[in-house]
């Protein structure tokens, strides 16, 4: 029987021929994807194993948890804490960073996650999922106990990111800087099995993705760029525009990872929103390092996402990202805005 390429080949390839992958952090991706086969299959239990509804709690952003964004910490929690490659893993549901347990061996990596996005679509059946990014422990945190200050490096550092999708399939999109790949969970074997081999975002788009209820409080820039999508052909754009909006990143990010697009959670003029509404740390760094991986761009308005110097676990940024061209687009307006 001939077995098809699943993620430990993959990762086993890139570990040889690039050595791009440690063997530490190639035990800690095969580890993340564990946890999300256990997310998963917990997400497709729905009602039946009582998962869905929300808890009494609050995270540290003041919003409600759900019993999944509590159960999938927890599940990533657990799968990370013994596999002696991590030194301290952070998340959207945890308020500061949580330290491998002392009576565990310590790794020089460092996890972050948000462990279910999309928490609105959770009890509404549609697509959610897990974002997970990697970076590395600086040389001279090593000989200390790690601290917050540790996990501020941008982008640009991180070793490998990633997330999966609980869809219709579920799937694990991943880079560790050499492309982005794509595996489908076989649930019969239980194998993620490389499906997706060299996922490219095209340069051009005519579908653009923001939440449009938002408009009254959009900076200038980001409504000439939708006032011109809404123009159509006769506009300045020259072509008719389609729009998508799903309320979880990781599924607007899938599917422009499938057949390009340009994905918007602008800074805006509500207070709450005032930087941003998603997470930099979590959400917008890994999916800024995959689309840049698969071609595209990704910006905070003006500057690119992975060159930000973050200052807070759980700081918020304005997120632009897709296909490269419209992503340019959107940057040079404000750009031009920044001058008038
Ligand atoms: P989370 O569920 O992890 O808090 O993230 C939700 C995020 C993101 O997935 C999505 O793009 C956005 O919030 C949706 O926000 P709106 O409900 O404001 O459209
Ligand atoms: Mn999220
Ligand atoms: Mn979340």
């Amino acid at each position: 029987m001939h077995l098809k390429k699943n993620l430990t080949h993959y990762l086993v390839e890139q570990q040889r021929k690039h050595g791009v992958v440690t063997a530490d952090v190639r035990l800690l991706l095969e580890t993340v994807a564990r946890a999300c086969k256990a997310i998963s299959h917990a997400v497709s239990k729905g009602a039946l194993g009582g998962v869905l509804g929300s808890l009494d709690s609050e995270n540290v952003q003041g919003e409600v948890q759900k019993k999944l964004d509590v159960m999938s910490n927890d599940i990533l929690l657990e799968a990370n804490e013994w596999g002696g490659n991590l030194a301290a893993m952070a998340s959207e549901e945890m308020d500061t960073l949580h330290r491998i347990p002392e009576h565990q061996p310590k790794g020089k990596n460092l996890l972050l996650f948000d462990p279910l996005d999309g928490s609105s679509n959770i009890d509404v059946n549609v697509s959610i999922g897990t974002i997970f990014s990697v970076l590395q422990l600086p040389e001279e945190s090593q000989s200390r106990d790690v601290q917050e200050a540790d996990f501020l490096q941008p982008g640009v550092k991180q070793v490998a990111a990633g997330y999966a999708v609980y869809g219709p399939q579920t799937m694990l999109i991943l880079t560790v800087g050499a492309g982005v790949v794509g595996f489908t969970l076989d649930r019969e074997t239980g194998s993620w099995v490389l499906t997706n081999p060299n996922i490219r975002i095209p340069e051009d788009t005519a579908e653009f993705a923001i939440n449009m209820s938002n408009q009254r409080y959009w900076e200038p820039a980001i409504s000439r760029y939708i006032d011109e999508c809404l123009a159509g052909k006769e506009g300045p754009l020259e072509k008719n525009y389609n729009m998508r909006w799903i309320a979880s990143m990781v599924a607007d990010v899938h599917r422009i990872l499938s057949r390009g697009g340009i994905f918007m959670y602008p800074r805006d003029q509500r207070e709450s929103v005032r930087h941003g509404k998603l997470r930099l740390m979590y959400e917008a760094n890994p999916m800024s390092f995959l689309v840049e991986q698969a071609g595209g761009a990704a910006v905070d308005g003006a500057n690119r996402i992975l060159d930000i110097q973050p200052t807070g676990l759980h700081q918020r940024v304005g997120v632009v990202l897709g296909s490269k061209n419209e992503v340019e687009r959107v940057q040079k307006y404000h750009l031009e805005a920044q001058k008038d």
